[in-house]
């Protein structure tokens, strides 16, 4: 079955990006001049998702507003001539169909989830964190997607390998791989933030998964967990009990733009890799290893 709706949840605080975050959304901050979730909603749409549906909470419209046709700034563009910043900015008012629900309390990535059940109905979903972005030749929900239609259509979590002393950082997943180059595997179980001592393996998911609508089932079900919080990992727990939940290790460049260290990582990355300001970061970074003598 075809993956038309991806949820997107942004209703998060920020905390680490605060002061910045009191007003400005953690996922508008840019990494060189598009915003972060230009970059998540990319991915969804070369994943072939036709409707984004934004779990939000207030003093987020700025996402909704990014992603509408704006006239004025359009007719602006074209009494001055700025033709190729008008197009820019079309593209982007054209780009997908969004749809927004308010998460009023943010009691975690769970609950933010299960906001989007009466929208998302009876067809499986993408769920795409605002703030994690994975870079690579095949976008890496499509990579989820297509092992999701080679076995039935079941729910699958998208992992990564990561230091095995950072896994408390992450939701760890174990199972029993189902194919000979140890890519996919049959999940038995998810653990939230496991200490490195307890975690069951260092394959931990930064946001990407395939679900069927029964992930919502074992949403409205869940007590709260680790933090307080309805954690989305809880759930998956509970769904691998009862139905069946791949995991699989994608290709790609994944960066957490969440944090400080994530995004000035992803602002060095992304302007390395494009061809507009690769020449200007280069010389940037020379001269700062110059002047400031870094070895
Ligand atoms: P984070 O744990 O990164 O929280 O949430 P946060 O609020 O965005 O940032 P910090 O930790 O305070 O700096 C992971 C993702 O889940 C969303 C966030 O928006 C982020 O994309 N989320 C989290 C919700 O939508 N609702 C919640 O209640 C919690």
């Amino acid at each position: 079955m075809k993956i038309r709706r991806a949820v997107i949840p942004v209703a998060g605080k920020g905390t680490r990006f605060l002061p910045a975050t009191k007003e400005v959304p953690k996922e508008m901050i840019p990494i060189i001049n598009l915003p972060m979730i230009h970059y998540v909603v990319e991915e969804a749409i070369l994943s072939g998702i036709e409707q984004v549906i934004f779990i939000t909470s207030s003093g987020k419209n700025a996402i909704e507003d990014y992603f509408d046709r704006k006239f004025e700034l359009e007719d602006f563009l074209i009494k001055n001539g700025k033709i190729k910043e008008l197009e820019i900015i079309q593209k982007i008012g054209n780009m997908v169909e969004v749809t927004s629900i308010r998460q009023k309390e943010q009691l975690g990535l769970g609950h933010a989830v299960l906001c989007a059940k009466d929208i998302v109905g009876s067809e499986p979903f993408a769920v795409i964190l605002g703030d994690e972005i994975v870079r690579g030749p095949n976008p890496v929900t499509k990579q989820l997607i297509d092992i999701s239609s080679q076995n039935k259509n079941a729910n699958v979590v998208g992992v990564m390998e990561v230091d095995p002393m950072e896994t408390y950082k992450y939701g760890i997943v174990k199972g029993e791989y189902i194919d000979t180059n140890r890519k996919t595997m049959r999940m038995t179980t998810m653990v939230e933030k496991p200490k490195p001592a307890d975690a069951p393996t260092n394959l931990a998911t930064p946001g990407r998964y395939i679900f069927k609508p029964e992930i919502f089932d074992a949403l409205k079900v869940i007590p709260k967990g680790v933090g307080g919080e309805y954690q989305l990992t809880d759930a998956i727990n509970l769904l691998a009990r009862e139905s069946e939940v791949f995991a699989h290790v994608f290709e790609g460049n994944r960066f957490d733009t969440g944090n400080i260290e994530g995004y000035l990582n992803a602002t060095i990355e992304f302007a390395l890799m494009d061809k507009d300001s690769e020449a200007m970061m280069r010389r940037l970074i020379k001269e700062k290893v110059e002047k400031y003598n870094i070895k």
